[in-house]
């Protein structure tokens, strides 16, 4: 039995103070003994929001990471700097990240790899374009996104991972997948971790939808057999995610 998992991603959103505010706001709305959540925050608010989570049932992530351990790379934050300073889960591969800041799969699979080295979950996310799902080509393209992001990652990692399906057409825009097309490629994305590894692994892996998650639609979502939760956006910023966690 795969324990749900909900996680905000804040994006760029929220200063340090208007961060510590929210996570008060959202503290007892969120509480939840059933369900894991997550708030992927901004990397300045780290630090102040892993003080405010404190004692709570809140765990923190990161948004990005770099795969060097130290160096010379202006601008980029290390695993062992979000470990040191109490993270647990870092998104990688989101479409934004994809798409602006053209990171592609050969990277991402060396920042997954990097973040199982140090001790985080990976929430490793795919998703197809509003074209390849029109050309028929969504499970083929979220296949190759995953097998190149997961080259030479162990099954028992995969087990302990997260993977966010979130297709890139339904983020921010209000228009969510159907159940029926979140479910049939979250299944799609079990098949392939089985193909891959085995039938236990796929059977461990929490695999979350994400695109316009909200208070209304997260229920039937969550509902789903494949559908272990989601990743949260616009709605992750106010008091609506309480409503998701506890859906
Ligand atoms: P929205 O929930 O705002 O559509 O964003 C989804 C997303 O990109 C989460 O990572």
């Amino acid at each position: 039995m795969r324990r749900k998992i909900v996680a905000g991603n804040w994006k760029m959103n929220k200063t340090p103070s208007e961060a510590v505010a929210l996570c008060n706001e959202l503290k007892e709305l969120v509480k939840s003994d059933s369900v894991d959540v997550v708030y992927c925050v901004p990397a300045i608010d780290i630090v102040p929001v892993v003080e405010a989570v404190k004692g709570t049932n809140v765990e923190v992530g990161a948004e990005n990471m770099y795969f060097e351990d130290k160096g010379a790379y202006t601008g980029e934050i290390s695993a062992e700097m979000l470990v040191d300073a109490g993270v647990k889960y870092v998104i990688i591969g989101h479409s934004e990240r994809r798409d602006y800041f053209k990171e592609d799969d050969e990277l991402l699979n060396k920042k997954v790899k990097k973040a199982f080295e140090a001790g985080l979950t990976p929430i490793l996310c795919c998703g197809e374009s509003l074209k390849q799902r029109e050309m028929g080509v969504t499970m083929d393209f979220i296949r190759f996104q995953i097998k190149s992001d997961l080259d030479g990652v162990a099954a028992d990692q995969v087990k302990d991972m997260v993977i966010a399906y979130e297709p890139i057409w339904a983020i921010g825009t209000g228009m969510t997948a159907t159940t029926e097309q979140a479910e049939e490629v979250c299944k799609g994305i079990r098949d392939c971790i089985a193909e891959m590894y085995d039938e236990a692994t796929a059977e461990a892996v929490r695999i979350q939808y994400g695109g316009s998650v909200n208070a209304g639609n997260a229920a039937e979502l969550f509902a789903q057999p494949d559908i272990d939760g989601g990743l949260v956006g616009g709605a992750s910023l106010k008091a609506d995610f309480g409503k998701i966690v506890n859906y």
